[in-house]
């Protein structure tokens, strides 16, 4: 049987792009269950439609406070019978009544080598540092922002005439092979989390050498 995997986006959908790619091209085995979006004007709501994938909009002035709009989120969420959640460029903080209703069962992906450049604007953020290498983070959430259990990442090197833009498309080229790849891992049920780390197991279900 396989898991039933809902993405939620806020924008352009790249990344669910890839997501979609993968599941069609049968190395993403899952069932796509629907795309939630917290904005009605998301490219990542048409990449949805065009693939005949279920979609819901919930914005978040439409409900009193986190919570509630939290609640909406797990109800959707479990209406569509998902087992796994991933976020794709969701610009919303999640309710810990979502955490605890997916333990372990949410994956993000952000634009850094976590725990550097946390929240918004990544690459620049890296850029202003004047860091030599950055890349892109895939971790389970939890209740804070970027600082889950982490799963996979891949490191990217900044050249001296990058701007936030070129810098950005080169990261996002990674992102769009490692999302894929941990989705299919949880998905699996190759991943194994122990505190802080996440152990990835083989094809058998024992420890990697
Ligand atoms: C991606 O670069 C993703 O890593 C980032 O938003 C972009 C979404 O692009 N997410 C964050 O910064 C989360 N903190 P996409 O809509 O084309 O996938």
């Amino acid at each position: 049987m396989k898991a039933g995997l809902a993405v939620l986006a806020s924008g352009r959908g790249s990344n669910l792009q890839a997501i979609i790619d993968a599941w069609e091209q049968g190395t993403l085995p899952v069932n796509m269950v629907g795309v939630l979006s917290n904005n009605p004007q998301a490219q990542a709501l048409r990449r949805a439609q065009s693939h005949k994938i279920p979609t819901a909009v919930l914005r978040s002035k439409d409900y009193p406070d986190r919570r509630s709009y939290g609640q909406a989120l797990v109800q959707q969420l479990q209406a569509w019978q998902a087992d796994i959640v991933a976020l794709a460029g969701f610009m919303l903080l999640l309710d810990p009544v979502v955490i605890k209703a997916f333990p372990h069962r949410i994956l993000n992906i952000h634009p850094a080598l976590l725990p550097s450049f946390k929240g918004l604007d990544a690459q620049k953020q890296a850029l202003d540092y004047g860091v030599c290498v950055t890349g892109c983070t895939v971790h389970l959430v939890d209740q804070d922002m970027d600082t889950g259990p982490i799963v996979l990442q891949a490191a990217v090197s900044v050249k001296p005439d990058d701007t936030e833009d070129t810098l950005a498309a080169r990261i996002l080229k990674e992102e769009h092979r490692l999302y894929p790849e941990a989705i299919r891992l949880l998905a699996t049920g190759r991943l194994k989390v122990c505190g802080r780390k996440v152990e990835i197991l083989d094809e058998g279900g024992n420890y990697l050498d």
